[in-house]
């Protein structure tokens, strides 16, 4: 009897392993000899630095002060941090004898040349709905790049959670098959717009909650905010937190200029997103991408009329101009009211009016100390702009203090908890993100 059940336990799990080796099995594409670059014609090319430029594929794979797109990036994951790839036409260490078959199954798959699954930080369950015809271009500006030799770097994921073929039931549960097909009932702007956002330029990917497994939330939750890398990105949906609601016309200066007056600006790596990424994109482009996201917000072309919410964060900015007897208020009035001085109707694009920001009304502050603690660099935000860092005047209290008082004294937002040793988690260096 005990023989007979230590066998069927046996078979059982000889099963599971045989299966799940089963659904994780895609076979490896051959290798094919390097394209030679004249084999792409330029403005196929030209169209791929475009989508390049979308996909921030820059951003994600260069290393801090390392040659463009040869990986090594690191991103930190609740799981353990995990590097990019060499993404240059390097045979040995890059893509150089992927087939334009393999570069697509990359892309729409999450599958290696090799056949082996990549990780979800990897954003392929939006570059899914890449066209062919986009990917085709992708290829062509990707092959003819100058190759660059640089040995990938395994990632810091502890065992069995670094087991790549898990990912075959990651993807089982969490990866849909989302080709992208225009709407009935939607203005061909509009669609072109959802297209670009929901695919190459993957925005729900920092503005969507994750559930434990780090897959996006497709719920209700869908595009309601996310604290990613340390950074507030605020919910895109209609419980975005912004006094003035975002119209097509804020939506567009937003991410083609970097900043509106009536919104604030761009910083952390929404200002990547915009000057490294959105930026490559013809205006058309970016403007069908407001014209989507003002829907989905819930405000179309018309948003709130601003007057009424402006005139109550035009008073509030007024009052604290006074002295005031507040902790945080002194420290205010020190180190901030000299720039973000703003006296009625509306505030100057130069001087953020701070109540009007979703960094302060938001349900999370790391935006805001971020930006306290670190600035804003020139090429960050509004380009030229720049905000000084705090970080080595201000105690944690301290900016704990100014955080709590501009959030009571310029939103109708409850107190954030925790604030003091919020500062001190930020506070801390970066991790580095070379490889080399
Ligand atoms: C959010 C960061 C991020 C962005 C944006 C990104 N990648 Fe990646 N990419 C990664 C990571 C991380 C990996 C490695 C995943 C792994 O090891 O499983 C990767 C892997 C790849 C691979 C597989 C390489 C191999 O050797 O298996 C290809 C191809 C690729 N990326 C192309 C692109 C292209 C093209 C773009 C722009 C359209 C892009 N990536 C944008 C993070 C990113
Ligand atoms: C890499 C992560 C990331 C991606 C991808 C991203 N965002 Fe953001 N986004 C952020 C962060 C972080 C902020 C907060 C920036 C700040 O306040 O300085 C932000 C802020 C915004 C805001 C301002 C919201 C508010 O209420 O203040 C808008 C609008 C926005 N993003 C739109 C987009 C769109 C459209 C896309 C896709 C084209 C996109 N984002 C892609 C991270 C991202
Ligand atoms: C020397 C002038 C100056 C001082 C002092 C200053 N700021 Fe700023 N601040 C700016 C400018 C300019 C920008 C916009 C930067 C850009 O677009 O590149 C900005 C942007 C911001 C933003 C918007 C961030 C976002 O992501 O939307 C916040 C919040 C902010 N400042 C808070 C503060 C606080 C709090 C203080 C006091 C500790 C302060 N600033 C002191 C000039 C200043």
């Amino acid at each position: 009897m005990f023989k007979r059940i230590v066998l069927v336990v046996l078979t059982l799990i000889v099963l599971a392993v045989a299966g799940l080796f089963a659904l994780a099995y895609r076979r490896a594409i051959p290798p094919v000899t390097p394209p030679v670059a004249s084999a792409f014609a330029p403005d196929l090319v030209a169209r791929g630095e475009i989508l390049a430029g979308a996909g921030y594929c820059a951003t994600c794979h260069t290393a801090k002060g390392g040659q463009p797109y040869a990986g090594g990036y690191a991103m930190v994951t609740p799981f353990g941090t995990i590097y990019s790839t060499n993404i240059t036409p390097d045979p040995a260490t890059g893509i150089g004898n992927w087939s334009e078959e393999a570069f697509r199954r990359a892309m729409h798959d999450g599958v290696s040349r090799d056949g082996s699954h990549l990780f979800p930080a990897f954003p392929y369950q939006h570059f899914n709905q890449v066209t062919d015809d986009d990917i085709k271009a992708l290829y062509a500006f990707f092959m003819t790049r100058a190759p660059v030799n640089a040995p990938a770097r395994q990632p810091d994921i502890p065992f069995p959670l670094n087991l790549r073929a898990l990912q075959a039931g990651w993807k089982l549960l969490f990866f849909r098959d989302n080709a992208y097909g225009p709407i009935s009932g939607k203005s061909p702007e509009w669609d072109r717009g959802a297209y670009l956002a929901e695919g190459i330029a993957h925005c729900s990917a920092c503005h969507s909650p994750r559930n434990a497994l780090g897959a996006e939330d497709t719920g209700s939750s869908r595009y309601g905010g996310a604290v990613v890398d340390s950074w507030y990105a605020p919910p895109l949906n209609a419980s975005n937190p912004a006094p003035i609601a975002w119209n097509v016309d804020e939506l567009y200066s937003y991410l083609h200029n970097g900043g509106t007056a009536l919104h604030g600006v761009a910083a952390g790596s929404m200002s990547q997103v915009i000057h490294q990424g959105l930026s490559k994109l013809p205006d058309a482009d970016v403007h069908a991408i407001a014209v989507y996201m003002a829907d989905r917000m819930g405000h179309g072309d018309q948003g709130a009329a601003p007057d009424a919410a402006l005139a109550k964060v035009m008073t509030a900015a007024t009052q604290s101009s006074l002295p005031q007897t507040a902790p945080g208020a002194a420290i205010y009035a020190a180190a901030c009211a000299s720039c973000h001085y703003n006296r009625g109707p509306t505030p100057l694009l130069v001087r953020p009016e701070l109540g009007l920001n979703s960094a302060l009304t938001g349900t999370d502050p790391s935006t805001l100390i971020q930006v306290i603690l670190h600035g804003i660099n020139a090429d960050e935000g509004l380009p030229g702009l720049m905000m000084p860092g705090f970080a080595h005047s201000f105690s944690d209290a301290q900016v704990a203090e100014l955080a709590n008082w501009l959030r009571q004294n310029r939103t109708d937002q409850a107190p954030w908890p925790d604030l003091e040793k919020k500062v001190a988690e930020l506070r801390k260096p970066s991790p580095p993100d070379t490889s080399k």
